[in-house]
């Protein structure tokens, strides 16, 4: 390769594949999915379901009824893991949930009637229980690790309530189950993010749906990815719950001045706010009064005050879903697992899409190592 046509650090700006999925414009802040503003998708009143939207990003179209009818149906069986899931989930050591979600999706695959088939509509089908399962699996594991059991899936519930129904025991308030609803559509899909660029890696060597959304959750976890938001809750909570907003700002003016990053700030795509931290920002001043805890939001809104004046960087998906899960009582150790319990759609829609027209994908580096050739000694001689 030329030294011209050399790629930025971190492929920066590169194009790296085709999609209809997921329309991106970093520029004027624009997120679409299939040509759907998720602005339109995820209004509080008038929007999509988190379903709706996975059909829209599987299908390229949104569903009349019946067909919506029938994905909840497929959704709902999905939704009861199998015991074997639950009596593993029981045998893990004390793991962070991500790592917990990683190997569970894994074992999942054992189970799966369509295992050993990688035919598209057998896929599709493993896409649609996955989506199920790992909704109850994130729940369930937050049950357990609290030293509670688990709880059913409730069939009339569509896959937000239910996420909070089989976490907390109790069916939530209609602003909750819509919040956290609005919340999955704004994680469902993200162009060619680490996680998704992972999946579709893995995806083109033709491996099962499984293993490339294991390798998705692994790359989602890292702190500069999915891991960011609850980082955010660690800071909000380092800081203190009575401490109030100039605290705060002092708080992260200290770190900017040793030169760490604030998490939940800064993007490689978007110059402008992040769509998706204009419901989160709402929902998060919504939920914080309602829950009487309304100093995170203050505290939050400060600094990002701060961060625009002092960085010229705006606040991204993670900063403001951490104080809003925080404000549903959701533990922060779930925060990234939520985050794939939406962006499954995501990810499974690519893999499909990249099965559709498949081919290997295999990039080279451009090599800096020591000079060709070097002399070979046999080990007595070096
Ligand atoms: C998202 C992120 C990884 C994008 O990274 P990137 O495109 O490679 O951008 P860089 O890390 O090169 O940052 C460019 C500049 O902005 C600064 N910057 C970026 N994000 C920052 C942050 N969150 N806090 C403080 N400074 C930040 C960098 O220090 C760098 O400054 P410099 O040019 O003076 O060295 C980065 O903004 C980040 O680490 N954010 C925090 C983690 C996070 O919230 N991740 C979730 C993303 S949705």
């Amino acid at each position: 390769m030329s030294a011209d046509a050399k790629p930025k650090a971190g492929l920066e700006d590169v194009v790296a594949g085709e999609s209809a999925i997921c329309y991106l414009d970093g520029e004027r802040g624009v997120l679409a999915y299939q040509g759907y503003d998720v602005h339109d998708l995820a209004n509080a009143d008038r929007g999509a379901s988190f379903e709706e939207v996975c059909y829209l990003l599987w299908h390229g179209r949104l569903p009349n009824r019946a067909e919506l009818g029938d994905l909840q149906t497929q959704l709902a069986a999905a939704r009861i893991l199998p015991e074997s899931i639950i009596r593993a989930m029981k045998s893990l050591p004390k793991v962070d949930g991500m790592d917990a979600l990683r190997t569970l999706t894994s074992i999942l695959h054992h189970y799966d009637p369509d295992a050993n088939d990688n035919s598209i509509p057998a896929s599709y089908r493993k896409a649609v229980r996955l989506t199920g399962q790992l909704g109850s699996l994130v729940a369930t594991w937050g049950r357990l690790a609290a030293g509670q059991g688990a709880i059913d899936p409730d069939p009339a519930l569509g896959h937000a309530a239910n996420f909070l129904y089989t976490l907390t025991g109790t069916r939530p308030s209609a602003l909750a189950a819509r919040a956290f609803d609005v919340s999955l559509i704004l994680h469902a899909d993200h162009e060619l993010n680490a996680s998704t660029f992972a999946a579709r890696v893995s995806a083109a060597t033709l491996t099962d749906i499984h293993s490339t959304i294991v390798g998705a959750i692994g790359a989602l976890k890292g702190p500069l990815h999915g891991g960011a938001n609850a980082e955010v809750m660690k800071m909000l909570l380092d800081i203190g719950k009575d401490a109030g907003p100039e605290k705060a700002v002092e708080h992260v003016r200290g770190k900017l001045a040793r030169k760490e990053k604030i998490s939940g700030f800064g993007h490689r795509v978007y110059r402008t706010e992040d769509p998706r931290a204009t419901h989160l920002r709402q929902m998060s001043k919504k939920l914080g009064e309602k829950s009487g805890e309304p100093q995170w939001y203050a505290m939050s809104e400060r600094i990002e005050q701060l961060i625009l004046a002092e960085k010229k960087l705006h606040a991204n998906v993670d900063f403001y879903s951490a104080s809003m899960f925080y404000s549903m009582g959701i533990p922060i150790d779930l925060y990234t697992p939520i985050f794939a319990v939406s962006r499954i759609s995501g990810w499974t829609a690519h893999v499909l899409e990249q099965y559709k027209n498949n081919r290997l994908i295999r990039p080279r580096t451009d090599y800096i190592g020591p000079k060709y050739p070097q002399q070979f000694l046999a080990l007595d001689q070096r």
